[in-house]
């Protein structure tokens, strides 16, 4: 994916299986919210594409969309809206219709721990509330895929565990894909991890997959926490990428 000329990912790819929880971590500037935007058909990629349930992003665009949960970095919000209003707003541009109407929006609100702000401004409410708004639009009309880019981001600690948890239960009916800048997050949530630096992925896997990878490379420590195996393996590229480069 380019941005002009600036190479924002390089070759990546990655599958995720129905059911599973997708969990991307790499340093600013990585390219994980470009992948997320290119996931949800936000950006056109400049090569290559993607499949999500089976449909081609640049195939079939708008059943895409249909099948997607999208909280983008910056949640979409009208703030001169009350939360409520908003969220039946989005749910009717949803094609939430009938007794689900109702039901999905007394559901998101009390997922996403709306009660205490339900009937305010969103103008006036704090960045943490935002964000539970943010996601309540991306799970308001049940959707197969969640796209969730820093989800946690802005909340404090006890709603980072219920938002965690919240993640953890749809999982088992949803195909999830988020990323976090807090390592522990993934460690406990994601059933896979991609690492990704400079546009490429560094490596993926299970958290004991990526551990294996670490020790066969011989960083000795047996119990590698994500934070060592995320260290170990950006300080290599790192220092690789410092040898001289060699002429004949
Ligand atoms: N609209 C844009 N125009 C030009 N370059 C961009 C644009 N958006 C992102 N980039 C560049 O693409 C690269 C990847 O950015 P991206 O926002 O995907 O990273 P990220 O992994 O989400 O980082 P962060 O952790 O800071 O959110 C960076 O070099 C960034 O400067
Ligand atoms: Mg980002």
């Amino acid at each position: 994916m380019l941005y002009g000329s600036v190479v924002a990912l390089d070759h990546v790819s990655f599958q995720v299986q129905a059911g599973e929880i997708l969990g991307l971590v790499g340093p600013n500037g990585a390219g994980k919210t470009t992948a997320m935007r290119i996931l949800t058909t936000f950006l056109y990629p400049s090569a290559g594409t993607a499949k999500i349930d089976n449909l081609d992003i640049l195939e079939h665009p708008l059943e895409v969309r249909k099948r997607i949960g999208y909280l983008p970095e910056t949640a979409p919000l009208y703030l001169d809206m009350q939360v409520e209003e908003y969220l039946q707003f989005v749910a009717h541009a949803r094609d939430v219709s009938g007794k689900n109407f109702s039901n999905r929006l007394h559901w998101v609100r009390d997922a996403c721990g709306l009660k205490p702000v339900w009937k305010h401004p969103i103008s006036e409410i704090s960045k943490g509330f935002r964000q539970r708004v943010g996601l309540a639009q991306a799970l308001i009309h049940d959707p197969k895929v969640l796209i969730l880019d820093e989800p946690t981001s802005g909340l404090d600690p006890l709603q980072i565990i219920g938002i965690r948890d919240l993640i953890k239960s749809l999982a088992k009916k949803k195909t999830i894909i988020f990323s976090t800048h807090i390592l522990q997050e993934v460690e406990t949530i994601a059933d896979r991890i991609v690492i990704i630096n400079e546009g490429r992925i560094v490596s993926q896997g299970t958290l004991e997959a990526l551990a294996q990878e670490v020790r066969i490379k011989g960083e000795g420590k047996p119990d590698l926490t994500l934070e060592d195996i995320f260290i170990a393996l950006l300080t290599a590229k790192k220092e690789k990428s410092k040898e001289p480069i060699k002429t004949v």
